[in-house]
């Protein structure tokens, strides 16, 4: 009997941790709504979320990314494209637990009339090509016309939304794209991306740089705080790139040794919920006994944390995140403070 409790308690925890994925995921359909469209260089996106990207899939898969051609231009969304690297990213990434390679590929290619009608496009005409391959456990033929519908999905209960690829779906045809798969069982998969270029809409220079430099950044100090060192090195290298003064720490005896030891101020404090040693909250309540007007962000993964009914007393942003979600959270926090102390 004891058995069984503990059973249902972890399926209701499975069921909670699933719904927050999939909020989160309807959110970024609902988010795509507000968002404009602009002439982005392709390879620029992936480029800036290429150490996210390590970080997050971990030290046994390597990522490698190659660019035959830069620029790309395509008119698109920066966090649409994100959302659609992440996901294609993340499903490479589950399907090598063993390890493996993940191949980021871009280059430009001419699609004819053939291809047009095959690929379910407009028009033909140059087109940028992304191509992220793995060689994990590829997809299994009778799944293989229902990866891309919602709510599909092989993984365990707790693990898998199924909107991943629906998401990309979506975004990928709204910008007038489209995406197809290549596997073999056993041996990997090849998701292609294709987009139109927007080079045929003569895309003027202002423009295209509005969207290269469109993640917000700033001048204030922020100490990060995170044990895994993977996701440590992207989010402080996101940061920095974006004009914020970092400080590092691994855990919470090192981030207020840190904090003891700086002498300038630190106007937020970014830390991971669940550490080895002191928790993300326990971390920020000594930290705020010295610098009551700082603010903080936590960072937390949703399945693997220990307690989900327990949610941090503040900001929460949600691994995996994408370098807009976090250039744009640290922003509005920061902001918020200043608004307060006028
Ligand atoms: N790179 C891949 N290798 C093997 N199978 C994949 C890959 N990408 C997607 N799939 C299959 O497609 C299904 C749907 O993917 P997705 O929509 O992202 O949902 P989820 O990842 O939540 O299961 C996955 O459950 C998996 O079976
Ligand atoms: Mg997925």
């Amino acid at each position: 009997p004891g058995d069984q409790n503990r059973r249902e308690l972890l399926e209701i925890r499975a069921a909670g941790e699933r719904a927050t994925g999939l909020t989160r995921q309807l959110l970024a359909f609902a988010r795509k709504q507000v968002l404009s469209p602009t002439v982005l260089d392709l390879c620029e996106v992936v480029r800036v979320m290429e150490g996210m990207l390590r970080g997050l899939i971990g030290e046994h898969i390597e990522l490698r990314f190659r660019s035959e051609k830069e620029p790309l231009w395509v008119r698109a969304d920066r966090s649409q494209l994100e959302q659609v690297m992440l996901n294609l990213v993340l499903n490479a990434r589950d399907a090598m637990p063993r390890g493996g390679v993940v191949d980021i590929n871009l280059c430009d290619i001419e699609i004819d009339e053939a291809q047009t009608s095959r690929l379910e496009l407009a028009r033909p005409g140059a087109y940028a090509r992304l191509v992220v391959t793995d060689n994990g456990s590829g997809i299994d033929p009778q799944d293989r016309p229902h990866i891309f519908e919602p709510f599909f999905t092989t993984k365990g209960i707790g693990s898998g939304t199924g909107l991943g690829l629906a998401t990309v779906y979506g975004i990928v045809r709204q910008s007038g794209g489209s995406v197809t798969v290549e596997s073999t069982p056993g041996e990997g998969s090849s998701f292609v991306v294709v987009l139109p270029m927007a080079e045929g809409q003569a895309p003027r220079v202002e423009e295209a740089q509005v969207g290269a430099i469109d993640l917000p950044g700033g001048a204030e100090t922020i100490l990060v705080v995170e044990d895994d060192a993977g996701v440590r090195r992207a989010v402080v290298k996101t940061l920095a790139q974006l004009g914020y003064t970092i400080l590092e720490a691994a855990d919470g005896d090192a981030a207020l040794r840190v904090a003891i030891t700086h002498t300038g101020p630190i106007h937020l404090l970014l830390t991971d919920v669940v550490m080895p040693g002191q928790s993300g909250p326990e971390l920020a309540k000594r930290f705020f006994a010295d610098r009551p007007s700082a603010s903080v962000i936590y960072m937390s993964g949703y399945s693997a944390e220990a307690d989900t009914t327990k949610s941090p007393p503040g900001p929460l942003l949600q691994k995996p995140f994408s370098p807009h979600e976090l250039a744009e959270r640290v922003r509005s926090v920061l902001d918020g403070v200043a608004r307060r102390l006028l």
